[in-house]
């Protein structure tokens, strides 16, 4: 188990990052997508941590042929998925072992989806349960509610009708692919619209994915093989926000964080930031399957917000902002974040927590926290094996300094996330 130490930084920073982490959620899905196509798929920029990489690792356990250089990806399916010899081991990825459920359901053969003691412990019934009710065979522990999963894929899936209870990007993507084999038109409907990666994805590849008038997203089975992918994945906008409140927190600071997906599901958090006073920039520049761009960053005087709509739009970026809010001038309210409780670690208890230690005023909720802004003061922090509790809590080291325990995690999806963090002292 690492830990490292964040030092005070002595003097404002005025940088562009060009080396941010590749998109998580589109690397795992390139991997997984790839397989619905009969030709070879090129990816460039793929993610190369751990979640991606085991996802990668699996596909090619299922038959797939991948060659990978520093530069890209190639992953050319076979005809049918095979059968591994092996369990299929997800590491710590939720969204590694919740899309493949929904993709392995149908699929002719046994599989075991298991992962580290975090997603071991993490709640599968919503994936699990509406692949049942179509007809796929999933257990698993705690009554087929914990990995590890075994799946017996079935032949035919049922076409559904689903109105999701969770605002889950994972489970309506898992349902997404199982729908694509199924026999005939399936509609999936969300409360609110959550990261939309696996739509536009599949799309751009020739399914037939659209949303009615109300609301329903209509997954038309697959007729034959999908186009192959062609794509540079993105930096990821959660990995960058890091930096943004790097600059937000720091007097006089700037960033500019390049290619960065600003796919509007997932800047929630910069909007917030926006409305905390600080100033952010979006410059768009591409658009491959989504808008891709520069943001950049400068620092304002902070103020508290509330945070009570649009949780699925910040979720994983609430922990770097509970960073911000504890500089910023009044209190901060997030809300209707229960999902916090069930991510890599409990969100909710691992921010108070380690506030605590910081010396920060907070009131914690069953669903979110009241934060009241004032100073920080360095602490040992426990990571919980949490990765963006491990990285919210170094970019809090920049202000007071800060000892941060267990910070292996970092590495499920930001590996050079020290070296940036070094190079913003010049
Ligand atoms: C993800 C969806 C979100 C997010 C996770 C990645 C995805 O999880 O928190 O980091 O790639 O679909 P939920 O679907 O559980 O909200």
């Amino acid at each position: 188990m690492e830990n490292f130490s964040i030092e005070k930084l002595e003097k404002p920073f005025d940088i562009e990052i060009d080396s941010i982490a590749s998109d998580k959620s589109i690397s795992h899905r390139c991997a997984m997508f790839s397989l619905f196509s009969n030709e070879t798929s090129y990816i460039k920029n793929f993610l190369t941590a751990e979640d991606t990489l085991n996802s990668l690792s699996i596909v090619e356990q299922l038959g797939a042929k991948v060659k990978r250089d520093a530069k890209q990806v190639e992953i050319t399916p076979t005809k049918e998925l095979k059968e591994p010899e092996n369990v299929l081991d997800c590491g710590n990825a939720g969204t590694g072992m919740r899309l493949f459920c929904g993709l392995l359901a149908s699929v002719d053969g046994a599989f075991v989806l298991t992962g580290d003691k975090y997603l071991r412990n993490r709640p599968m019934k919503r994936v699990a349960q509406p692949l049942r009710s179509i007809g796929a065979k999933i257990d698993g522990r705690d009554n087929g509610n914990k990995a590890p999963l075994f799946i017996r894929g079935v032949k035919e899936l049922k076409p559904f009708i689903y109105n999701s209870p969770v605002d889950s990007a994972q489970v309506k993507s898992a349902m997404i692919l199982a729908a694509l084999r199924a026999t005939g038109v399936s509609k999936y409907k969300e409360n609110e619209l959550t990261r939309d990666h696996t739509e536009r994805m599949l799309k751009g590849m020739g399914a037939k994915i659209e949303t009615d008038k109300e609301g329903y997203i209509n997954i038309h089975p697959l007729k034959g093989a999908l186009k192959s992918l062609n794509i540079t994945v993105p930096a990821d906008p959660s990995s960058a926000f890091f930096f943004a409140v790097a600059a937000a927190i720091t007097p006089n600071s700037r960033v500019v964080l390049k290619n960065v997906s600003l796919n509007p599901t997932r800047i929630g958090a910069y909007e917030i930031l926006k409305k905390m006073g600080v100033e952010v920039n979006f410059i768009e520049k591409e658009n491959i399957y989504e808008p891709i761009g520069d943001i950049e960053v400068k620092y304002k005087e902070l103020n508290a917000v509330v945070v009570d709509k649009h949780i699925s739009w910040l979720i994983d970026e609430l922990p770097a902002l509970a960073i911000v809010m504890s500089l910023a001038k009044g209190t901060s309210v997030v809300k209707n974040a229960k999902e916090l409780r069930v991510k890599e670690s409990d969100r909710i208890k691992s921010v108070v927590t380690n506030l605590e230690k910081c010396g920060v005023n907070f009131t914690e909720f069953e669903d979110g926290y009241e934060i009241t802004g004032g100073s920080l003061k360095r602490a040992t922090i426990d990571s919980h094996g949490d990765h963006r509790i491990a990285m919210s809590f170094s970019i809090a080291g920049l202000i007071c300094g800060m000892d941060i325990q267990d910070v292996d995690c970092i590495l499920t999806s930001f590996p050079n996330f020290k070296a940036i963090l070094e190079s913003l002292r010049g």
